[in-house]
């Protein structure tokens, strides 16, 4: 059976001229990084890529330094770990999906890179399930290890409900409720999933306002032009 069809929210960055709210893809990625991100890669996103959209420079070469990666062969054929870089790319909870399944009782936690695209709903389908967690309604059972989410596909699925009010403190002060967590992170995923987002709709503007002046501009000269003729 197909999962309850999540009801559509007026997300703010889909609107025509708006772009993403940068402040909620910041508090977006902290909740990725002390939730998420245990169980989920986000393949797609380089250290980088957070600069001068959620963080700072700065803020970012610190944060790649956390993480230790592999790199070589160097001189004597010798791989080495190292300290992140910008250019790193985000590390993985696991080292391959066998890993990754035994760690969570045979399901996959797949990459959220793209998950905002691949499903059905997008943003929409991602939010209710992180809030959608209940109890089964009476005669249906769920089998040990999964859990009742009326937007998962099927009903069960193997990821247990993981946001809960005041579970973590954002840096901005803004309470983080389930509700909050879960906007929050569903706009860093919408992010990620289209990191272009906001430079294709400056872009866009750019390009009508070129037109319409351009548009102005014909209509003057053609009048011009024919007036005496007319
Ligand atoms: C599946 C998001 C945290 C384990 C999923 C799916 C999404 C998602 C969108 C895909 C559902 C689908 O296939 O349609 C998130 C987000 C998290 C989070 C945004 C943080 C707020 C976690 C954590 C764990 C986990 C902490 C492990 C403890 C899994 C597993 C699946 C899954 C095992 C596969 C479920 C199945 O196919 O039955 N998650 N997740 N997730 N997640 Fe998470």
């Amino acid at each position: 059976a197909d999962g309850l069809h999540a009801p559509v929210y007026p997300w703010d960055h889909k609107k025509n001229l708006a772009t993403f709210d940068h402040a909620a893809i910041r508090r977006g990625y902290q909740v990725y990084k002390e939730v998420c991100a245990a169980c989920h890669s986000l393949d797609r996103i380089a250290w980088r890529n957070l600069i001068g959209v959620s963080h700072t420079e700065a803020e970012v070469k610190a944060m790649a330094e956390e993480h230790e990666y592999t790199d070589g062969p160097n001189d004597v054929g010798d791989m080495f770990e190292r300290p992140g870089k910008p250019s790193d790319y985000m590390p993985r909870p696991y080292a391959n999906e066998e890993q990754a399944r035994a760690g969570n009782m045979g399901a996959y936690p797949p990459d959220l890179s793209l998950m905002i695209k691949a499903r059905h709903g997008g943003a929409d389908y991602v939010f209710s399930l992180l809030t959608g967690y209940q109890d089964p309604p009476a005669g249906v059972e769920i089998r040990e290890g999964l859990n009742f989410n009326p937007y998962f596909p099927g009903g069960a699925i193997g990821m247990a409900r993981v946001l809960y009010d005041g579970l973590l403190e954002y840096e901005d002060g803004t309470p983080a409720t389930t509700s909050q967590m879960a906007k929050d992170v569903t706009i860093f995923l919408s992010w990620a999933a289209e990191p272009e987002m906001d430079e294709r709709k400056k872009m866009g503007m750019k390009a009508l306002t070129m037109l319409a002046v351009l548009t102005g501009l014909s209509v003057y000269l053609k009048r011009h032009k024919w007036a005496g003729i007319k």
